[in-house]
């Protein structure tokens, strides 16, 4: 089964970048399942109904999120009747709306997948791991090949996450730092893992926010309102091969495709 893992989606020039290339990445890789991170796909604050249901349009199978999941309220008219929107599954048990795992199944193919937020220079949450370990271990019964989008700030936390998970997760694929790490590899029970996926969004921002008020934030210190930059986009992905009969990673290949300029063939 191959799956294709989107990295976070930023604002309009993301979405676009989507739109644009999806029917060039599904042509070139016949992804079964397609996974996208899409908690900066509203103005690089959370995510809408309309937005959602958008990407499911043009093939999305499911989309995870993070840090900024709560950031539009829109999210709350229609999270729990959503199940192909995860957030992260360490959230306060009982009292969080939505679920943190799920169960994509497309293409004759089924793929369980969770979403997991990092502690380190982020908001303290329930700890990422031991969810990791009741949650993997529990979709593992029943479920061969497990997708964890583990977002998170600290590349060490990431890698051992990956490590944590070697042999259990089918594929460990860091969010949230929006710059694609160039360490995919597949550990030696079979996890495929990279520390970011990075981002799809505006490339001549910061992190695909406008570069003046960034700059001015860290040249003054003082408080500035950062808002998604416009203009040429950059999208980065990855895609996974695993086998089914075991959930084992085979290949893990990273996508980096500028507009106008190149892609990576
Ligand atoms: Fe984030």
């Amino acid at each position: 089964m191959k799956v294709l893992f989107i990295g976070d989606i930023v604002g309009s020039v993301g979405r676009t970048a989507v739109k644009e290339n999806l029917p060039y990445l599904k042509s070139k890789y016949n992804p079964h399942i397609i996974i996208a991170n899409g908690e900066n796909a509203a103005s690089g604050r959370g995510i809408t109904q309309a937005i959602a249901r958008q990407f499911f349009d043009w093939g999305i199978h499911g989309i995870t999120m993070g840090n900024h999941t709560w950031d539009n309220r829109d999210i709350f008219e229609f999270i729990e009747d959503e199940p192909r929107l995860i957030r992260p599954a360490n959230f306060p048990d009982n009292t969080t709306p939505g679920n943190g795992h799920a169960v994509i199944k497309a293409n004759g193919k089924e793929l369980a997948i969770v979403n997991l937020q990092g502690r380190t220079f982020l908001p303290p949450l329930d700890c990422p791991f031991r969810k990791a370990d009741e949650l993997v271990d529990e979709l593992k019964k029943k479920h061969k090949c497990i997708l964890v989008d583990f977002h998170a700030e600290a590349t060490s936390e990431k890698i051992a996450m990956g490590w944590y998970l070697d042999g259990r997760a089918s594929m460990v694929v860091g969010t949230h730092t929006h710059v694609q790490s160039n360490d995919e590899r597949i550990l030696p029970e079979g996890t495929a893992v990279i520390t970011d996926v990075g981002m799809v969004g505006p490339r001549d921002g910061i992190l695909g926010m406008k570069r003046d008020a960034v700059l001015q934030k860290f040249l003054t210190g003082l408080p500035v309102r950062f808002n998604v930059d416009e203009g040429k986009w950059h999208f980065h992905a990855v895609v996974v091969e695993m086998e089914e009969s075991t959930g084992r990673a085979v290949k893990i290949e990273k996508i980096r495709l500028m507009e106008d300029e190149w892609r990576m063939e």
